[in-house]
């Protein structure tokens, strides 16, 4: 570890001396925001009650189109209501531990930091009821975010010590956000994880490739597939702002999360959510498309500059990521590339770097010897783009 980092280490990571940002510091939703999220969430009921129908009628393959592998144990095919009080919207990422991080109790469930904290028990009741209005209050008595988040402040500053200003990560202080002050930006390992992104699509050369594609075209499409509760979409349009259009699939039941986060925080501008028979528009920001609404839009909803997934298509079937590959490869331009982080880490997990590489000739493992340290984030494509393959750190020294 550099000398820098190390003082720094020694320095910041006791909990004493960290800032925090805590569940009460948030911006609540007005009660018009949340009035206008309620159509929307009818929307995502709507999706959700009539997939299989929709499915069965157009002669889909149920395999494909409905949750599978992990995800068909986490989503049930029916039953579901979503969310729409005020609390449960307000604090929308209490709910969404998609990277199995519950912020609500600031632990993973599967490897437990903080054990004995009843935490379990908590997230299952927050999961069987509504978010109580005294949650504010529950939380700042149980939880200590400063000594739950001490052990990611050196991690982090190393994320961004070399990143430039523009392409740090800054979450939007609203839906139940919390974590470490730094930078001037809320840390949490979401957000973090979000920054390795960022730096890994900046040092894949990825970002380098958008600027150009806007710089040509005026603007760039990207297309992401389980976006989770929509982070990385975020980071993204708050740097290429309104030249970047977004495209989000995913389950029904997941994109209740992103649909709410990225209109909610964009104020709805720009922000639409697909349903059968509709339009795509000629112009969007944020676009939220049912995953087995694909087959049906597909020719409009390309071309498409970049094609993202990350850590979901391991959790999908090897049906499912076929799909996807085979997707990507119909919608990407000639000269469009996928940015992929996902590796096999469980039993159950596919292999979907064995799937894309039967789809796209060209495949570089990103590699940063300063902003990332994950080893499993790669680009492809069906040609060589000098842009991306003839430089090994395109986030080597920049200072724009
Ligand atoms: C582990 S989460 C990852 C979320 C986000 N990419 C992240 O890393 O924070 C997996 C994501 O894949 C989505 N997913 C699962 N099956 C899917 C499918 N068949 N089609 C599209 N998305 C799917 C889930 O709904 C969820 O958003």
């Amino acid at each position: 570890m550099p000398i820098k980092n190390f003082l720094s280490y020694l320095t910041r990571t006791r909990a004493a001396d960290l800032r925090v940002h805590t569940l009460k510091a948030n911006y609540n939703l007005t009660a018009e925001q949340h009035a206008r999220c309620l159509p929307l969430v009818a929307g995502i009921q709507r999706l959700y009650d009539n997939a299989t129908a929709y499915i069965d009628q157009r002669g889909l393959d149920r395999a494909v189109a409905l949750a599978a592998n992990e995800w068909a144990d986490l989503v049930p095919v029916a039953e579901l209501k979503f969310r729409t009080s005020y609390n449960d919207i307000n604090y929308l990422r209490l709910g969404a531990p998609f990277i199995g991080y519950y912020l609500m109790i600031l632990d993973r469930l599967d490897r437990r930091r903080f054990p004995g904290d009843g935490g379990e028990d908590l997230v299952k009741e927050l999961a069987s009821g509504s978010i109580p209005d005294d949650i504010v209050e529950i939380h700042a008595k149980r939880f200590n975010v400063a000594e739950r988040l001490a052990h990611l402040a050196s991690e982090y500053e190393r994320f961004v010590e070399n990143v430039p200003n523009r392409y740090i990560v800054a979450a939007p202080r609203m839906f139940g956000e919390m974590g470490l002050e730094m930078s001037g930006v809320v840390v949490n390992p979401d957000t973090s994880m979000c920054q390795s992104r960022i730096n890994g699509l900046l040092a894949g050369g990825v970002i380098d490739k958008l600027w150009s594609d806007i710089a040509r075209r005026g603007r760039a499409r990207i297309l992401e597939v389980g976006p989770g509760y929509g982070a990385l979409a975020y980071a993204l349009k708050s740097i290429f702002k309104d030249k970047l259009e977004c495209i989000c699939v995913d389950l029904p039941s997941s994109l209740y999360y992103s649909a709410l986060y990225l209109s909610v925080s964009r104020d709805g501008d720009g922000c639409h959510l697909l349903e059968p028979d509709g339009k795509v528009p000629e112009r969007f920001d944020h676009l939220f498309v049912a995953n087995y609404l694909l087959d049906e839009f597909a020719e409009s909803l390309g071309p498409i500059d970049l094609a993202v997934n990350t850590m979901s298509f391991p959790e999908m079937s090897k049906a499912q990521v076929s799909f996807y590959a085979e997707m990507f490869r119909r919608l990407l331009r000639p000269d469009g590339v996928v940015f992929d982080e996902n590796g096999v880490f469980l039993p159950h997990h596919v292999d979907s770097d064995a799937i894309l590489a039967a789809v796209f000739p060209y495949h570089k493992r990103v590699a940063s010897i300063l902003a990332i340290d994950r080893n499993w984030q790669s680009v492809w494509s069906t040609r060589y783009i000098g842009e991306i393959f003839d430089r090994s750190d395109a986030a080597l020294n920049r200072s724009d």
